[in-house]
């Protein structure tokens, strides 16, 4: 079995004196993990945490890329500047993105393709909406969001990570449950095998309301590959035993 990553992302939350102390802590309480285990922060703490980590196992991560290259794009962050500052990963298409700035599947598509391109490891995001689960619509809602990175991205596909991140579980003390979860993953799963030509090689993570509680049920499903971890990842202790959780095969 591969190696499981467990991911935070911050989102909008820390400061200079916050970052600090919360990076410490679980430096020194991570003693050789079994997992990969990343941070995604706001992006202008990227070069604060980058010199905090330097030597540690933590790797650093941003929270959006631009889809364009460079040039006059006001406020954009292109791939190259995430890289220079250490981000190794990038998330893209979280649904607080495509909710609250009106990213579509083809935008996804796009910055998915440019973090490539940059050398940063895209995070895509793909989750159903509660509606979209009442109504049966939670496979077809995800697949087509998978679908527009694959068909943008081809054979590339198998350099990314993808997150199954049930939109009614982010934030909500909602989780989706460990079977909930893994039938999708499988789905996703089968997706990227039929579209390329290394599938082994992409770890699908779940996000939604994962903490410690509930971590190792779900990190324990066949096709959950680690966690995305919001909340939980802004307390140390709590990181810390999700990071615990991760299978040690
Ligand atoms: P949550 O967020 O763990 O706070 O639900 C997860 C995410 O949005 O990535």
């Amino acid at each position: 079995m591969k190696k499981q990553w467990i991911v935070g992302n911050w989102k909008m939350n820390g400061s200079l004196a916050a970052n600090e102390a919360l990076l410490q802590a679980l430096m020194s309480g991570l003693n050789q993990p079994a997992c990969g285990v990343a941070v995604c922060v706001p992006s202008v703490y990227l070069a604060q945490c980058q010199a905090l980590l330097k030597g540690s196992a933590i790797e650093l991560g941003a929270q959006d890329v631009s889809q364009h290259e460079q040039g006059a794009y006001t406020g954009e962050l292109s791939a190259a500047m995430l890289r220079e500052f250490g981000a190794r990963f990038a998330i893209v298409g979280h649904s607080e993105r495509r909710q609250y700035h009106g990213e579509t599947d083809a935008v996804v598509a796009a910055k998915t393709q440019r973090a490539l391109a940059g050398g940063v490891t895209p995070i895509v995001c793909v989750g159903e909406t509660l509606a979209e689960r009442e109504a049966g619509k939670t496979e077809e809602v995800v697949k087509r969001q998978l679908a527009a990175v694959i068909h943008t991205n081809g054979h590339c596909i198998s350099e990314i990570v993808v997150a199954y991140e049930p939109v009614w579980a982010i934030g909500t003390g909602k989780t989706a449950s460990p079977e909930q979860a893994q039938a999708v993953h499988a789905v996703l799963r089968a997706q990227l095998q039929a579209a390329s030509s290394n599938p082994a090689r992409v770890p699908i993570l779940y996000g939604g309301s994962m903490n410690a509680a509930n971590a190792a049920e779900l990190l324990a499903q066949p096709d959950i590959d680690g966690g995305l971890v919001g909340g939980a990842a802004l307390k140390a202790p709590d990181f810390l035993s999700i990071i615990a959780a991760a299978r040690k095969n």
